[in-house]
């Protein structure tokens, strides 16, 4: 039998605020004189959308979108589903789609093409955590955060089993061997 418990610190609250104004300040950059979308992806990147609108320099709009791959574990199933959509019409906007984790790289592949055919005047990818060791399916990312090894992440908005999104920091779930 497996548990599980939060183990060490991967990226610290520190280091997350600094990489995520970096990030608002290239997406100011690139969108100069625009006043982008961005578009959070429930609900792991929930807290890193609404620090990351904050960090964006110019007026920019939030909306969500809600799919759902993984189950109750750690692996992703490779099933996505659409669960809840915009409230918003992106035609004619700027979009970024904002991503907590890209893991085999469905998920983001699937938003990308269903955004595309809503005809935005542009769309990129902003992740903050890229497992490329695990990618399946090929994806452009335009803004990433961190490339961090293929372990599981929880806090700054990432769960486990709907556990620890509350956690400032981002931490490495271990698993602990029990008798
Ligand atoms: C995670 C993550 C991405 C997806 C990445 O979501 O937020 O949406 O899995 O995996 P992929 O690249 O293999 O598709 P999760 O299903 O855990 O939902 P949550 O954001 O609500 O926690």
């Amino acid at each position: 039998m497996v548990d599980r418990r939060v183990g060490r610190i991967l990226i610290s609250r520190d280091e997350i605020a600094v990489r995520v104004a970096e990030l608002g300040e290239a997406i100011g950059r690139d969108h100069a004189g625009r006043a982008p979308v961005l578009v959070g992806v429930l609900k792991g990147a929930v807290v890193f959308t609404a620090d990351l609108l904050r960090a964006i320099p110019q007026p920019a709009a939030m909306d969500f979108m809600a799919v759902s791959s993984y189950g109750s574990g750690t692996r992703s199933s490779g099933v996505v589903r659409l669960t809840a959509d915009l409230s918003l019409s992106i035609e004619g906007r700027d979009v970024i789609i904002v991503e907590d984790v890209v893991d085999s790289g469905r998920t983001i592949s699937y938003l990308r093409r269903n955004l595309a055919t809503r005809h935005p005047r542009s769309l990129s990818l902003c992740v903050l955590l890229d497992k490329v060791a695990r990618r399946e399916v090929d994806v452009d990312v335009d803004y990433v955060g961190f490339v961090i090894p293929d372990e599981f992440v929880v806090g700054y908005g990432l769960d486990y089993d709907g556990r620890y999104r509350e956690l400032p920091d981002l931490a490495v779930l271990e698993p602990v061997a029990r008798p």
